[in-house]
């Protein structure tokens, strides 16, 4: 945090207060100064400023030659020293009219002045350096998680696929259960490192060729263990195998937070994906059976850690990052997240993101 030494202005024309209001100004027009401070022996009493001079001259009346400097003047709120920091001294100018503070040495005695603006910069900047050195640790400490979150995935994978020895059927249950939470953990690590990258602006579009079939199929091998029983998934591709232009990884990081959410939310029935392209326009449309999301919760399941049910006793996993992330990931692509719902019937998500295509016409059907 800054002080008032650093930005505040050494010389200081200052005058007593019986000195004549005329040689004031002249003295501020000589040397193109737009106040000077009024003191009574080393100690400011007041301010001079241009602004006050011509407001209070015309409400005075009368001939200005007749005023003194301190018939005129401000009298500031109160003064600061060099160790005061720059942003208590921009609180003592908020609530009053006042740009300007004397800075007194600590007998009291005038040694310069700050103005309101010095202080808005000084305090900027460091509001800007905090908020860099917060996002630098999440970031740090976000990306130090992924490493021993994937390395734990790792091993209860082998542990699930008997690699080491056959599990008995508890033991099984259990891994299974292990396995389902890191996975949700590396999902939220994730999604927290997305977010805090998009904070800082750190994130930059990529251009590429991007398959949808064969995302299709990458996503349909991930999502395999997740389908509950009782619901099918479906993909439908209207696409073909004819690439388009885009940023695979933040397409796919996107369509994969609206599946994962159709398939959590639905415990019976159907989710289907699919993937269209029209006039430059990459269209992914996930439908759902499940429970649906009441007409006023749709417009703020979009916004950080919302959920329609947040109670301690909610029934489904997660925190409300999911979308948050995917709406600021489409901005970032110049895309868009819709959703229709209806309560006890099903949701449907449609993403759509400018992607020119590769080259020639258009997609062929496959
Ligand atoms: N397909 C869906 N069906 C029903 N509700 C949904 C669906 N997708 C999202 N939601 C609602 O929107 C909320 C926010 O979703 P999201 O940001 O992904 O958070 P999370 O999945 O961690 O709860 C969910 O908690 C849920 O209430
Ligand atoms: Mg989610």
């Amino acid at each position: 945090m800054q002080t008032v030494a650093t930005v505040m202005t050494p010389e200081v024309s200052s005058v007593d207060r019986d000195f004549p209001l005329l040689k004031a100004i002249a003295i501020m027009a000589k040397r193109a100064i737009s106040c000077v401070v009024v003191r009574e022996g080393p100690r400011p009493i007041g301010i001079l400023t241009e602004r006050d001079l011509v407001r209070k001259l015309f409400a005075a009346g009368g001939d200005p030659a007749m005023f003194r400097v301190g018939d005129v003047m401000t009298t500031p709120p109160q003064t600061v020293t060099e160790e005061t920091t720059t942003l208590e001294a921009l609180q003592l100018l908020r609530t009053r009219a006042f740009r300007r503070l004397p800075v007194v040495d600590p007998s009291g005695a005038l040694v310069g002045i700050v103005t309101q603006t010095d202080l808005l910069h000084a305090v900027i900047a460091d509001l800007e350096e905090a908020s860099r050195l917060k996002s630098e640790i999440l970031s740090t400490v976000s990306h130090e998680l992924r490493t021993p979150i994937a390395l734990i995935a790792g091993y209860v994978d082998l542990l699930s696929e008997g690699t080491f020895e056959p599990l008995q059927p508890r033991q099984q249950e259990v891994v299974a259960r292990v396995q389902r939470t890191s996975s949700q953990l590396v999902d939220l690590v994730n999604a927290a490192f997305e977010l805090i990258q998009l904070e800082a602006g750190r994130v930059s579009v990529a251009c590429n060729p991007i398959d949808v079939e064969a995302l299709f199929e990458q996503l349909g091998r991930e999502f395999r263990a997740l389908v509950p029983e009782g619901v099918s998934l479906h993909w439908r591709n209207e696409l073909g195998t004819q690439p388009i232009l885009g940023d695979h990884a933040k397409l796919k990081a996107s369509l994969k937070n609206v599946v994962d959410n159709a398939l959590k939310f639905t415990t019976a029935g159907r989710v289907e994906v699919m993937a269209a392209w029209a006039d430059g326009l990459l269209t992914f449309v996930v439908q759902d059976t499940g429970i649906g999301i009441p007409a006023a919760d749709l417009s703020h399941i979009f916004e950080l850690f919302r959920q329609v049910d947040a109670s301690d006793t909610r029934r489904f996993a997660g925190v409300g990052l999911g979308l948050h992330v995917v709406k600021r990931l489409l901005d970032v692509l110049g895309g868009r997240i819709a959703v229709d719902s209806t309560l006890g019937v099903g949701s449907t998500f449609r993403i759509t993101i400018p992607a020119p295509r590769v080259m020639g016409g258009p997609p062929t059907r496959p």
